[in-house]
C-alpha cells in the first residue's frame, strides 16, 4: 500500500508551520516563529504575525522539502489550517496552500486547527483510539472535546469562558516577572516551589457553577488572584517567593484541567484522554493527569513537547487521515475563517 505523501500548512498564530509526512510517519517538520517580534508587546500582535507568515512561507516550505528528501511535485495532497485562528495569519497560509494545490494539480484539503492537534499524536503512538475524549490547551484555546472520527470534526463539551489556559500562564508570568511565553518558564521555576503554599482558587468548581458550567473553564480568577497576592505581597515589603507563586498558581490550573477531563471522559464512558496544544508540554499537568486517570482506567495520550505546539506536522498528520479516509477534498475557493466551528 502506498500511503499518502501529504505537505501541511499551519499559520493560524505565530508559527509559520510546515509539514510533511507519509501516513503516520514524520518526516519534516520545519517552524519559523514570530514570537520573538511579539514579545516585547507581551502577547501576539496580528498585523506583525501575518507579515511574518509572508516572509517565512517560502523558505519553510523549502527547508520541508530538503529535510525530507522529497520535490514539491511528489506531494499527494496539500493540506491547509483554514480556521479557527488569527484571519490575517490563516488568510496568508490559504493562500499559499491554493497556489501549491493549483500549481502542482494535487487536492486542497483545508483541515480545523483544534482536529489537527488532535491527530497529530498519531505521528508519535499511531492510530488515535476513536472515540477519545480531547483536551485542548494552548494560549488560544482551552476546550474539551468529544472526538468520533477525526477527519469529520471534533465536538466541543467545554471550553474556557474567559482566558485560555495558555493565556493565563502568560499573564501570570508577566506578573512574576518572567519572559513572554510564560508557560515554559513557570513551569521550570514552579519545580524550585511548593504547590500547596497558597492555596489559588479552582475556577468553575464550585457546585453553583458546576450545573451550568460542569466541563467549562475559567482563569480570569485565578488570573486575579495571584495579582492580589503579589501585591499584597509587595505593599507590605515583602519579597515575592516567585517559584512557590508559581508553583501554586500551575497546581490548581493543571488541578481544574485534569478533574473536569476526567470527569468527561468517564461521564461519556470513554477510555482514552488525550492531551494537546502548548500548554500540553506544562510537566505537572501530564503528571497529574496520568496519576490520576490511572485510577479511572483511562488511558492517557500525550505528542512530545515539539508536536504539542502549532506546526505543520499536526496539518499534514490530518490532512493524510482525510486522504487515507476517502474524504472529499476542498474546492479552490476554500475560505479562511477565523471563527471556523469546531
Ligand atoms: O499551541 P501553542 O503553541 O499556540 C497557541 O495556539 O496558542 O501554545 C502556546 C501556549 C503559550 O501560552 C505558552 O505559554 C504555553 O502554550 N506553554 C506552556 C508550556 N509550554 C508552552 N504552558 C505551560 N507549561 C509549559 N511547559
Ligand atoms: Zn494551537
Amino acid at each position: 500500500v502506498n500511503e499518502p505523501l501529504v505537505l501541511g500548512i499551519e499559520t493560524s498564530c505565530d508559527e509559520t508551520g510546515v509539514g510533511i509526512v507519509r501516513g503516520h510517519t514524520l518526516l519534516a517538520d520545519a517552524v519559523a516563529s514570530s514570537v520573538d517580534e511579539h514579545a516585547r508587546f507581551g502577547g501576539v500582535v496580528p498585523e506583525v504575525a501575518s507579515r511574518a507568515h509572508l516572509e517565512a512561507m517560502v523558505p519553510t516550505i523549502e527547508r520541508a522539502c530538503d529535510t525530507a528528501g522529497i520535490a514539491l511535485r511528489d506531494v499527494d495532497a496539500i493540506a491547509v489550517t483554514n480556521g479557527p485562528g488569527l484571519a490575517g495569519a490563516l488568510l496568508v497560509g490559504v493562500a499559499s496552500a491554493k497556489a501549491l494545490a493549483l500549481g502542482l494539480g494535487k487536492p486542497l484539503y483545508g483541515v480545523n486547527h483544534l482536529a489537527s492537534h488532535v491527530a497529530v499524536d498519531q505521528l508519535e503512538h499511531g492510530p488515535l483510539p476513536e472515540p477519545c475524549l480531547a483536551l485542548l490547551v494552548s494560549g488560544g484555546h482551552s476546550s474539551l472535546l468529544r472526538v468520533e472520527d477525526v477527519t469529520v470534526g471534533v465536538a466541543p463539551m467545554g471550553e474556557t469562558i474567559d482566558d485560555a489556559a495558555g493565556e493565563a500562564f502568560d499573564k501570570v508570568a508577566r506578573l512574576l516577572g518572567l519572559p513572554f511565553p510564560g508557560g515554559p518558564h513557570i513551569d521550570r521555576i514552579a519545580r524550585e516551589g511548593s504547590s500547596v503554599y497558597i492555596d489559588f482558587p479552582r475556577g468553575l468548581t464550585a457546585r453553583r457553577d458546576v450545573e451550568r458550567h460542569r466541563f467549562d473553564f475559567s482563569f480570569s480568577g485565578l488570573k486575579t488572584a495571584v495579582a492580589r497576592w503579589v501585591e499584597a505581597r509587595e505593599r507590605a515589603g515583602e519579597p515575592v517567593p516567585v517559584a512557590d507563586v508559581a508553583a501554586s498558581f500551575q497546581e490548581a490550573v493543571c488541578d481544574v484541567l485534569v478533574r473536569k477531563a476526567l470527569d468527561a471522559a468517564s461521564s461519556e464512558g470513554i477510555d482514552h484522554l488525550l492531551i494537546g496544544g502548548g500548554v500540553a508540554a506544562n510537566s505537572r499537568l501530564r503528571q497529574l493527569a496520568e496519576e490520576r486517570a490511572e485510577k479511572l482506567g483511562i488511558r492517557v495520550r500525550v505528542p512530545r513537547p515539539g508536536l504539542c505546539t502549532d506546526n505543520g506536522a499536526m496539518v499534514a498528520a490530518l490532512g493524510a487521515e482525510m486522504v487515507a479516509r476517502g474524504r472529499t477534498p476542498s474546492s479552490l475557493d476554500l475560505p479562511a475563517d477565523s471563527s471556523l466551528p469546531v
